[in-house]
């Protein structure tokens, strides 16, 4: 996990969940509802204990916020995060009971899958309360599975920040892509279609090998991936793959990937920028996902997510072009960009529906 300093300061609101007979033991955090109900995953993950989970669920509600603000959803930023049981557990039985709590905040906090949960995982939580996402769906609406849709995102991302600050087209260029999961392999598919040469790693030999050999990419260790021969750096893997050591040795000149919380302390932004790499910030890029768990929460159809999505490119566009003229890291630009977004919208409603 990457700690990340708090850059905005609505006092953060929690409820802490505890409920021994099933053993639900965590956290709803809520950052922001000044857009909207507060909306964000749920992670299931061992922690040392209540006040690791605590300081987890805040770090990544806030990153909601920012991220919910600047893709145009009516959302504010929440995440809830359970402690993985010790010993034998019902887990049914554990997220009816966090669906409860959800139920219990009457749509303040709308929740869907994280890191550990899963669609039947959600399924639980929506017999107890609808304000819940990333359930299966239903004919022609939005909902399922995020992943092609967060690589649909970064694919245009990238397309657009290359041509702008490389002044190449994708055909042309080499990407280096760090994780083929979910989105890291819809991504090198869309890049290969497009004529990119690939250099890919994945700490899971099969992942990367059955990859590789479909797309003819170029594998290298783990350790290697981020200072590849490469123009373009994608990390799709876990958060913090941006540190003073990878970027000092970095040789593509662009960063744009899919994983959250990409720079290791928010200096690195600095580093980047004095090398003169472009940075297209994480929580732009990767928005799709979110864009399209909160287009079947609010019954839309999958042409509203197609829409939303296709508005990435544009808005790393703004982004990148607003830092170059004030010579500024792109990654202040995004956030005080998103800060006077949940600003202009006015406070936020509080647990006791009073402004917070
Ligand atoms: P995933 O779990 O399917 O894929 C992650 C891949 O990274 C796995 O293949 C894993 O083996 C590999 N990996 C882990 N550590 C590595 C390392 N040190 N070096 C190289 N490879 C490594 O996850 P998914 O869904 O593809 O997500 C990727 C990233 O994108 C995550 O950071 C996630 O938080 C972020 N993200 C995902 C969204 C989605 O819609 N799935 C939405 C927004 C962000």
């Amino acid at each position: 996990m990457v700690a990340r300093p708090a850059r905005m300061n609505p006092p953060m609101q929690s409820v802490r969940l505890l409920d021994p007979e099933t053993g639900l033991d965590g956290v709803i955090a809520i950052h922001s509802t000044a857009l909207g109900p507060a909306a964000g995953g749920c992670r299931f993950w061992r922690y040392p204990d209540a006040d690791a989970a605590f300081e987890d669920a805040a770090r990544l509600a806030e990153g909601m916020s920012y991220k919910n603000a600047l893709a145009g959803l009516p959302f504010g930023g929440g995440k809830a995060v359970l402690r993985y049981p010790e010993g034998e557990f019902d887990r049914g039985a554990l997220f009816r009971a966090f669906g409860r709590a959800v139920e219990g905040l009457n749509g303040l906090y709308v929740t869907a899958e994280d890191v550990g949960t899963s669609v039947a995982d959600m399924q639980e939580v929506a017999t107890m309360t609808r304000h819940v996402a990333g359930l299966d769906p239903s004919e022609d609406q939005a909902g399922g599975d995020p992943s092609p849709w967060t690589a649909a995102g970064v694919f245009d991302a990238m397309r657009t920040a290359a041509r702008l600050t490389l002044g190449a087209e994708l055909s042309d260029l080499t990407v280096a892509v760090q994780g083929t999961g979910n989105v890291g392999a819809g991504l090198c598919r869309r890049l290969a279609e497009a004529g990119a040469r690939l250099v890919i790693a994945d700490i899971d030999p099969r992942r990367r090998e059955a990859l590789g050999e479909l797309l003819g990419a170029t594998i290298v260790d783990v350790a290697d991936i981020a200072a590849a021969d490469a123009d373009i750096f994608a990390p799709c893997a876990l958060g913090g793959a941006l540190t003073a050591h990878s970027v000092a040795a970095m040789k593509a000149r662009l960063v744009c990937g899919a994983a959250n919380n990409q720079l290791e302390t928010p200096e690195i932004a600095q580093q980047l920028l004095s090398r003169g790499i472009a940075y297209a910030p994480d929580y732009v890029v990767n928005a799709g996902g979110i864009i399209s768990v909160s287009a079947e929460y609010l019954g839309e159809d999958q042409a509203s997510v197609l829409t939303r999505v296709g508005q990435i490119g544009p808005r790393i566009a703004e982004i990148l072009e607003q830092a170059r003229r004030e010579s500024r890291s792109p990654a202040l630009v995004a956030d005080e960009m998103a800060e006077r977004i949940i600003a202009a919208a006015g406070p936020s409603r509080g647990l006791n529906g009073q402004a917070a």
